[in-house]
């Protein structure tokens, strides 16, 4: 079992919000799974052009990094999110790389897989900077076993009271995978979803002719 963690600070090393992604995949390798990190922040990943080739060809026709990470990180059984709060939002960094995988949200790559969610701040909430992850998780199909933040106001305590959490959200997302967890308050809305995207997608089946193939071949849509 492989869990594959984003790291999307500037800072390195010397990430705070890498303290919370190194006990999640502590716990996760406790539990047994093997694990990888991927920092962004080292990577060149291009914005987004818009131009929805991805929806046409399943894949990005950019020349950089995106899908050597994206192949690894959709691949993946378990994945981790993570971000610092910048202006009460993921970083850049995450935000490009989220950007870049809008086809994931069209052909549900996350589908059948599990994730965490994982940010720091400096003073203010965080909660919405969870939010941001975990919405993309879902609307790519996937389910969210949990999600770990911590303000540097709450000073060490908070901080080593999250570095706590965040080691058994990694335990559990492990055993999450295991026991093919049921989440019914994710599914339900990610069932709605597919359910008026189906009339979408047949509307746009020739310019988009990965996505409705990926359709077909999943049998989520009759041919
Ligand atoms: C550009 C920038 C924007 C930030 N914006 C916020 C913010 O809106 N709210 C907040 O509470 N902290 C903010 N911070 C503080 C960081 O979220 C905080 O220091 C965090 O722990 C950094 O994580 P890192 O060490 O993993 O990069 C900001 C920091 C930077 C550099």
């Amino acid at each position: 079992m492989k869990i594959v963690a984003i790291t999307s600070s500037p800072k390195g090393k010397n990430s705070t919000t890498l303290r919370l992604v190194n006990a999640a995949l502590e716990g996760a390798r406790e539990a047994g799974a093997e694990t990888e990190i991927i920092n962004i922040a080292k990577m060149k990943i291009n914005y987004c052009k818009g131009c929805v080739s991805c929806y046409a060809k399943g894949k990005c026709v950019q020349k950089d990094e995106y899908n050597k990470i994206a192949e690894k990180f959709f691949s993946a059984d378990g994945v981790i999110l993570s971000s610092p709060n910048y202006i009460d939002n993921v970083s850049a960094q995450l935000k490009t790389f989220l950007d870049r995988s809008a086809n994931s949200i069209h052909e549900q790559l996350l589908d059948g897989k599990y994730g965490l969610t994982l940010t720091t701040s400096g003073g203010s909430e965080y909660e919405g900077v969870l939010k941001v992850m975990s919405s993309f998780i879902n609307r790519s199909g996937g389910l969210v076993v949990g999600s770990v933040g911590f303000s540097n106001a709450q000073g060490p305590q908070g901080a080593e009271e999250a570095i706590r959490k965040a080691r058994e959200v990694g335990k559990e997302l492990v055993a999450a995978i295991k026991e093919k967890r049921s989440y019914p308050e994710q599914e339900a809305p990610i069932k709605e979803w597919r359910r008026r995207f189906e009339q979408t997608l047949t509307f746009n089946k020739e310019r988009w002719a990965h996505n409705y193939q990926h359709w077909v071949e999943k049998g989520w849509i009759k041919a």
